[in-house]
């Protein structure tokens, strides 16, 4: 057949079918696209696309999103975007991943961000949990387990690991860090980067760090979120400033600015911050996005006029993207059309982004395999890991005649009491941040201790008092989180719920209390002045103790409490901060032997809150401690904390001796070599954590009593003996001098000492000569 109508037809045919071969190869091209060169991408696009760049969107819609270009979606498809944040769902990112690869004119692809903190659908202890364990090796497996989750479900960008060092429990946001000290801080902040982006940044089952929130948070006045801090330079260098460094020395490729005004001036607008710090003295490549909404916040503060200059004052000072306030997009073009701006400094600004998205392989992959997600989530491995991390983070602080661990044949226990307000938890194990992302399911404390006693003992439950904040959170009821206050109760609810416990602990032989703070009450946005145990739970804790019967503390919570009661009349008392989604498990793992808990405080844990901000490595004073009189003691309780830095109890003992430094004098620049003996002095295997502290006698400022300086977690069996090894060089050595106003290693008299926590007795000296 080779009629006319044949021939149109088959022409119109291969018409169609070149069409479609043309679309596909197209979509290919859009979806799939090889990796461009970042130089060149800056050459084609227009000054709205690079400031476009500059922008992380929000994932849902947000009612004051300012921005001169359009909402966030029509923004993508115009003109595409640095970052979107704030949509765990895969669904949903390749929905706007769609939009900017296939429909947006130069097709390149976003970079999502979110707050994977300490997991994303197994969720680890906190971080603060994960500093307790002292197990950097640890921390870095779980990080990467919770990069492998969020990478699977798309996000490519995590906003951790947090490392703002906090001296005041007050601050609600204590529990996202790693502490007190500097150097533990340091090594949990590497531990997380490599983690989270492995030796290759980039690979397909990491994500990309944001190191935050730089810097100088935690030191807000009163502990009260957001508020100014004032930090000398020398403390900035030596305490605030260490685990970013050492973040960013472990790769982390990009920073986040924070809320606070720092020594006057935003974080978010602070050159010196922003720009001297971090660029010229660290050389930081990568780049720097703000927190949520803090380049408009700059108006709040007072610091910028209007939007206009609060972008030019964020951007100026070194905040490569606007998160999530619209200002860049609202008010940049305009600023380098009146050429405040100049459009050298927006390419060097959209220059490491898109950097980050090459090496993240975003071009040739910018989707999510919807169907291989299930797969990445509910492993068992991943499970059993978050487990671990549980035993390995809970820290026992008071064991009474060896209460714990408790006997799970049925021989002697036959019926245990499970009271309190956090006993059946769930969604509060997780912390603030376990619960905004897809969290798996979640082992109560209840469960846990239920399963393990099967049927060889009875098992019986008891609410108590319910947990509220007197104000409510603004993260209370929000549709992406499940962070709930517990339901009012009524005075007469109130005393039933006491009187129940009272009773059941009375017929049990023993009652283990689960009290704390639910996450609400240790998050962002939550700090507290005082630390007590809230809503009637101390008068709970009280009564159920009058029974007579043992009481076991649990404390589930974000920052240390006022325990001081318990301290001296509860038998055990077991901190297991917010341990995830394998909370139950690892709690009575630990609570029945099958675990026996090595973790120690990162935290000095106050008497009261009148002592804060309280810390081990604070300096020695005119009048210190140890005098007679004139001292700077409280006259109405001890200024000590109620346990030390570093302090954690085990089921066995450790002792510490025969400390030999390699040498009793050295040179500046020189290492001294420390060794010690530990020995497991009891009578079951057990984790010690060695810890080394210096002190420098004299020199050019005044030194802190002590500093941690080197540390190693080992296992030690009934009786067996190991000796640890440490070094002292430069790095451990130097010091920001305020009077030098640079690092110095200064040639005088050191003391050392080694042991299991900040008080440890053990003692060496050696001299640095010139
Ligand atoms: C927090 C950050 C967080 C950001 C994005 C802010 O409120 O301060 O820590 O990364 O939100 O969720």
């Amino acid at each position: 057949m080779d009629s006319p109508t044949f021939r149109r037809l088959h022409r119109s045919l291969s018409r169609q079918v070149a069409l479609v071969i043309f679309a596909a190869c197209a979509a290919t091209f859009t979806s799939a696209q090889k990796a461009p060169n970042a130089q060149d991408l800056l050459k084609q696009m227009t000054l709205e696309e690079k400031v476009a760049q500059l922008s992380q969107l929000p994932g849902f819609p947000l009612p004051d999103f300012e921005s001169s270009l359009g909402m966030p979606q029509d923004v993508v498809r115009k003109y595409g975007a640095g970052s979107v944040l704030w949509l765990p769902d895969a669904k949903e990112i390749n929905r706007w991943q769609h939009i900017a690869v296939d429909e947006s004119r130069m097709h390149i692809p976003i970079l999502f961000g979110l707050d994977v903190i300490h997991g994303y659908h197994t969720i680890f202890p906190a971080p603060l949990a994960l500093a307790s364990s002292w197990d950097p090796a640890m921390v870095e497996g779980v990080q990467t387990i919770a990069a492998r989750e969020a990478r699977a479900a798309g996000i490519q960008w995590t906003f951790a690991p947090m490392v703002d060092i906090a001296r005041d429990a007050r601050w609600g946001r204590m529990i996202e860090g790693a502490g007190e000290d500097p150097y533990l801080g340091a090594a949990m902040a590497r531990a997380q980067v490599r983690g989270f982006q492995g030796d290759k940044p980039g690979a397909p089952d990491r994500v990309i760090t944001s190191v935050k929130h730089f810097a100088g948070y935690g030191a807000a006045d009163g502990g009260r979120d957001y508020d100014s801090s004032y930090i000398p330079e020398e403390l900035m260098w030596n305490v605030y400033l260490p685990p970013f460094k050492a973040a960013l020395d472990a790769g982390a490729g990009t920073v986040m600015s924070a809320y606070m005004d720092l020594n006057d001036v935003p974080a978010t607008g602070n050159r010196w911050l922003l720009h001297d710090v971090l660029r010229e003295s660290w050389n930081f490549k990568g780049f720097v996005v703000s927190d949520a909404f803090a380049v408009h916040s700059l108006i709040t503060h007072g610091y910028a006029r209007d939007g206009q200059d609060a972008a030019y004052k964020a951007f100026t000072a070194g905040v490569n993207m606007d998160m999530a306030s619209g200002t860049y997009l609202k008010y940049l073009v305009e600023a380098v059309r009146d050429k405040r701006v100049s459009m050298q400094q927006i390419d060097a600004a959209v220059l490491p982004i898109l950097e980050a998205k090459i090496q993240l392989g975003l071009f040739e992959h910018p989707f999510v395999d919807e169907s291989k997600i299930e797969q990445v989530m509910n492993t068992p491995e991943h499970a059993q890991k978050a487990r671990v991390a549980v035993q390995r983070s809970v820290v026992l602080l008071r064991n009474e005649k060896g209460l714990l661990p408790l006997d799970k044949s049925g021989a002697q226990l036959k019926s245990i009491a499970v009271i309190g307000p956090l006993a059946d938890a769930e969604n509060d194990l997780l912390s603030m941040w376990g619960s905004i992302t897809k969290p798996g399911p979640t082992v109560s404390i209840l469960r846990g201790i239920t399963e393990k006693a099967g049927s060889a003992i009875h098992v019986e439950f008891s609410h108590g008092p319910s947990l509220r904040r007197v104000f409510p959170s603004p993260f209370d009821n929000l549709p992406m989180s499940s962070m709930r206050q517990q339901p009012e109760q009524t005075r007469e609810q109130f005393r039933k719920s006491i009187d129940d416990a009272v009773s059941l602990a009375g017929r049990s032989d023993v009652a283990v209390v689960v009290l704390g703070e639910i996450d609400l009450m240790s998050a962002e946005s939550a700090s507290r002045a005082s630390l007590g145990l809230s809503n009637g739970q101390q008068e709970l804790l009280e009564a159920v103790a009058a029974t007579g019967k043992p009481v076991v503390l649990v404390l589930v919570n974000g920052r240390p409490l006022d325990i001081s009661w318990a301290s001296e009349h509860v038998p055990a008392i077991v901190e297991a901060w917010y341990p995830g989604s394998q909370g139950g498990n690892g709690i009575a793992d630990v609570l029945f032997g099958d675990a026996n808990p090595g973790g120690h405080l990162p935290v000095s844990w106050p008497r009261n809150s009148g002592q804060l901000p309280l810390y081990y490595n604070h300096n020695r004073t005119q009048n210190p401690e140890d005098r007679a009189d004139f001292t700077s003691r409280y006259w109405d309780i001890a200024s000590t904390p109620l346990y030390p830095f570093g302090y954690g109890l085990s089921y066995t003992t450790f002792s510490f001796d025969n400390v030999k430094l390699s040498q009793a004098s050295a040179r500046v620049g020189e290492r001294i070599e420390v060794s010690v003996d530990v020995t497991n002095t009891g009578s079951r295997a057990g984790d010690a954590v060695a810890q080394l502290y210096i002190h420098q006698r004299a020199g050019s400022a005044s030194r802190p009593v002590r500093q941690l300086k080197g540390f190693q977690r080992v296992n030690l069996a009934a009786g067996a003996k190991q000796t640890l090894h440490f070094a002292l060089g430069p790095e451990e050595l130097q010091f920001w001098s305020p009077t030098a106003r640079k690092w110095v290693v200064e040639p005088e008299q050191f003391d050392i000492w080694v042991g299991g926590d900040s008080t440890a007795k053990l003692h060496g000296e050696f001299r640095l000569t010139e």
